[in-house]
């Protein structure tokens, strides 16, 4: 550890008692069936269903809480009620069953953050169909890339969003139904969709949620891998209790809160942590419309007087950039907790929190397919800066390393070695499946253990800090993309003969997207057709998912059985040692 650690200070000086008091004591204690009973379940036995637990529990409780304040760029807020979204989520819930959407059918959102996405949400999920968010900046390869592997049979989307979905409409055979939306405003008539709010009006506020059995669908993300394609991790109901406990204890929520999350909803972490955590715990959740910046981000801690905040070290990154002094000149003093997930953070954003807002920003570590947070520093614990923090009660996550001479992965016991960052399978929202991929799922499960992919230490006191990554896939501002996607767009252009797509460091997004192209007879290298490339791929992918950089090589290094060496592009990229290049094909 090279920076002192941040010490709490005891309990009783704490202006919210914080509800994990103990960390050792609350894991001893924990037991899952206890989170349960906190819980409500549906009238009549019916089960856990992620819809009722975040919001028709409150609606019954406090139905007039705000749950929702909608914050728009321009600063105009909309406040909707638990009781408004129950309403809001019973119509949309009708709607699909007017439509005929069943048990398990596919509905996909794909939208900016309007609230007509979290009626979409939690109607969805009251209909018992399986919800996909689809992050709005993508270009149209990856939305017809999910929508076609999930069979999704409903898309949400708005006119603007429907321009990406229109090109690729006619590879979507299982798509039967396109909703409209604009918040109010009137969609124009287009072939092959239909007015959302029309069918909301002709649809009842009342509905009856069929009994939800704890393995029952309930969400499903997409995430990238090394190879292929994206995966759908699918998750199921009963994940609502981990939702709830970490809600509790790794961001402190209290029902008095006002908190905000800056994750797109179309990640993981805009679902678990931007809509479930925070309404299962009933709090007032702000879900700001504009995107980010500085001052703009400043106003909504200030006027919306946030109490709890989750971001990410991207965005911390450019806040610091921005300096202190604007920090200054904002109220934040509402603010009473701060996390951060998706890369690492760095110690210097950890401490830069401090000196800027007065107290520290809180790190985590989960994954999309953990469905919720798995370690973390919390509001009570002394923060060791550049930790990921301590696991959740009643989650083991271990350092295991391949033992050669019994052929079996084993949690390594003495502290401070870096190994496989390994969970024991059984916490509720853990995923059950890569949609239509068991072999690929069951293939991240090694002698009892969920393998994450990370690399990791653990020292002595159970903090757990982050080496890297074990295999190919980018994380560039907090999102992951996988190169074979990349590299799959680029070949498409009628230039390029291959592809190899690395992670370059960068000091602020972590890694960005970058790509070695090697040309087809006929094509020469150029600043004008790099930049053509780039367009090309930021056009199909996105501007998040497209390279940032490209360089032109005669060829790229290969296997010998045709596989592009990444490895040997990046160590090449970063002037490191090649390593073992004896598989590599001879020029
Ligand atoms: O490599 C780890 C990194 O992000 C991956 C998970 O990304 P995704 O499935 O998109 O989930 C996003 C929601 C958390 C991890 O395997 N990662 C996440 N959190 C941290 C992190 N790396 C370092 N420190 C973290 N706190």
């Amino acid at each position: 550890m090279d920076h002192q650690p941040i010490v709490k200070p005891p309990l009783d000086q704490f202006s919210v008692p914080p509800n994990l008091d103990n960390w050792k004591t609350r894991r001893a204690a924990h037991n899952w069936d206890a989170v349960r009973a906190e819980l409500d379940g549906l009238p009549n036995g019916g089960g856990l269903n992620l819809a009722h637990e975040a919001i028709d529990r409150h609606a019954n409780n406090t139905p007039d809480k705000v749950a929702m304040r909608w914050v728009t760029a321009a600063g105009a807020v909309e406040d909707y009620t638990y009781a408004d979204m129950k309403r809001l989520s019973n119509r949309f819930a009708n709607a699909l069953r007017d439509l005929g959407i069943q048990k398990t059918d596919r509905v996909f959102v794909f939208m900016d953050r309007t609230p007509e996405l979290y009626a979409a949400v939690f109607g969805t999920l009251k209909n018992l169909s399986i919800i996909g968010p689809l992050f709005s900046a993508f270009g149209p390869e990856p939305v017809r890339d999910r929508l076609q592997h999930s069979h999704a049979r409903v898309l949400v989307t708005t006119p603007a969003l429907y321009k990406k979905v229109g090109q690729i409409r006619a590879d979507l055979p299982h798509l039967e139904h396109v909703l409209l939306t604009d918040h109010g405003v009137t969609v124009p008539e287009i072939p092959g969709t239909q007015p959302l709010d029309t069918l909301l009006d002709a649809a009842s506020e009342e509905f009856e949620i069929p009994p939800t059995a704890a393995e029952d669908w309930s969400v499903m993300h997409y995430t990238s891998g090394t190879t292929g394609k994206p995966k759908g991790a699918a998750h199921v109901h009963s994940a609502v209790l981990g939702h709830y406990l970490t809600g509790k204890y790794a961001l402190d929520l209290h029902p008095e809160d006002l908190y905000w999350c800056t994750a797109d909803p179309g990640w993981v972490t805009g679902t678990s942590y931007g809509m479930f955590a925070p309404w299962t715990n009933g709090v007032t959740n702000i879900i700001y419309a504009g995107g980010f910046g500085a001052r703009g981000w400043y106003r909504v801690l200030q006027d919306q007087q946030v109490t709890v905040w989750y971001t990410a070290p991207t965005a911390i990154r450019m806040l610091m950039k921005a300096g202190t002094a604007v920090v200054k000149s904002f109220d934040t003093s509402a603010l009473r907790f701060m996390a951060s997930v998706g890369e690492p953070l760095n110690p210097e954003a950890v401490l830069w929190g401090h000196e800027a807002f007065g107290i520290p920003f809180h790190d985590n570590w989960w994954q999309t397919e953990t469905g919720m947070i798995m370690i973390a520093n919390y509001a009570s614990q002394d923060i060791r800066p550049g930790s990921m923090g301590r696991p959740m009660p009643g989650v083991e996550p271990a350092i295991i390393q391949h033992n050669e001479a019994t052929g079996k992965y084993e949690a390594v016991v003495e502290p401070g070695v870096e190994g496989d960052l390994a969970v024991r399978p059984g916490w509720p929202s853990m995923f059950r499946t890569y949609w239509e991929d068991q072999e690929r799922y069951a293939s991240r499960f090694k002698d009892g253990w969920y393998l994450t992919g990370d690399r990791a230490r653990r020292d002595a006191d159970g903090y757990f800090w982050f080496v890297g990554r074990s295999d190919d896939v980018i994380n560039t501002a907090g999102h992951l993309v996988g190169p074979f996607e990349v590299e799959s767009a680029l070949i498409e252009h009628e230039a390029v003969a291959e592809a190899g797509v690395i992670g370059k460091p960068d000091p602020i997004a972590m890694e960005i997207v970058k790509a070695f192209v090697a040309l087809k007879d006929g094509y020469a290298p150029s600043d004008s057709l790099r930049n053509e490339l780039i367009g090309f791929a930021r056009r199909k992918l996105g501007p998040g998912v497209a390279p940032r950089e490209i360089d032109f090589l005669p060829s790229l290094p290969k296997t010998r059985s045709g596989k592009i060496m990444r490895r040997l592009l990046k160590a090449r990229e970063l002037g490191l040692p090649e390593g073992d290049t004896s598989t590599l094909e001879d020029d």
